[in-house]
């Protein structure tokens, strides 16, 4: 059989890559904490795999919804799932590096990592296993037996990160994972966890304070505006990964993001003021 006629008796069939299902789904979600309504309508759709970064004012209720997605809080208006389940406490699909993220000081980088799935009421055994896994992709091998006094800013915050991602979850919420690092070790820290990001396919939920980090990691970016704050824009980023800082494509993206938040700061400010 000639390659035409071999072509002919076996067509190629067109191959359909299903689309990436919803994995956290927010319709009007809302928080409220007495007469302060931090989030007023948060709603979007996060689907598998996915890349999100979610940036705006101060106080506009970020680390607000990134709590209320981990389970930590309750939305008190509209509907907030995941998987299609509506969230009521956290769970082991969900990890977490808070804000201000805390390391034990007795205990070890291994034994800080081994703490969640220990918990989870993991064999310890197993526990170690799966820390000293994240300890390598994490770039902390050698560094099992430290204790974190003995640690650099941004070991301590990959040992944070490490520590989330050792109960697999399949979902990673981060509260502005870099805000304490210097420019160096952030650069570091920042391709690491695109890597892993790459390597891992987990959903990534990343706030951020910074327009650089949100434009060269996420493949959305999520603008809150002041409080009580809604999403004023939900910005694609349409290029590819790992993405080069000195693309001038990713330069247009970060003027268009930073020209919607200066707007939402300086109203932020204004009302803020005006109180
Ligand atoms: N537990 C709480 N009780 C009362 N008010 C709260 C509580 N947590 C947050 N708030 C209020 O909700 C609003 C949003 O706070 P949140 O910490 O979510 O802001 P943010 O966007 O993460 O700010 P930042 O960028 O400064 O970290 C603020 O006005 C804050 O004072
Ligand atoms: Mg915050």
């Amino acid at each position: 059989m000639s390659n035409v006629e071999n072509i002919l008796a076996n067509p190629v069939r067109e191959t359909v890559v299903p689309a990436p299902r919803p994995k956290i789904t927010a319709e009007g979600a809302g928080v409220r904490f007495g007469s302060v309504t931090a989030v007023e309508d948060f709603t979007t759709t996060i689907r598998e795999r996915e890349f999100v970064s979610i940036i705006g004012p101060s106080g506009c209720g970020k680390s607000t919804m990134l709590y209320a997605i981990a389970g930590f809080l309750k939305t008190t208006s509209g509907v907030l799932k995941v998987d299609g389940q509506p969230i009521v406490k956290p769970g082991p699909d969900r990890g977490i590096v808070f804000q201000e993220f805390v390391l034990f000081p007795w205990r070890t980088v291994l034994r800080n990592i081994t703490l969640g799935p220990e918990i989870a009421g993991l064999p310890r055994a197993e526990a170690e296993e799966r820390a000293r896994k994240w300890i390598r992709l994490t770039g902390l091998g050698g560094f099992e037996d430290a204790y974190p006094a003995t640690l650099s800013g941004g070991m301590k915050q990959r040992v944070a990160i490490a520590r989330a991602l050792t109960c697999e979850p399949d979902i990673l919420l981060l509260d502005e994972p870099f805000g304490a690092l210097d420019v160096q070790t952030k650069n570091y820290v920042m391709k690491d966890l695109q890597d892993l990001w790459i390597a891992a396919s987990k959903t990534i939920l990343m706030v951020t304070h910074s327009v650089q980090e949100a434009t060269l990691m996420a493949d959305r970016v999520l603008i809150l505006g002041a409080r009580p704050s809604r999403i004023v824009a939900d910005v694609k980023i349409d290029l590819p990964h790992p993405r080069d800082p000195a693309d001038p494509r990713l330069g247009q993206y970060r003027q268009e993001v930073t020209r919607i938040l200066s707007a939402e700061v300086d109203r932020s400010m204004k009302t803020e003021r005006s109180r």
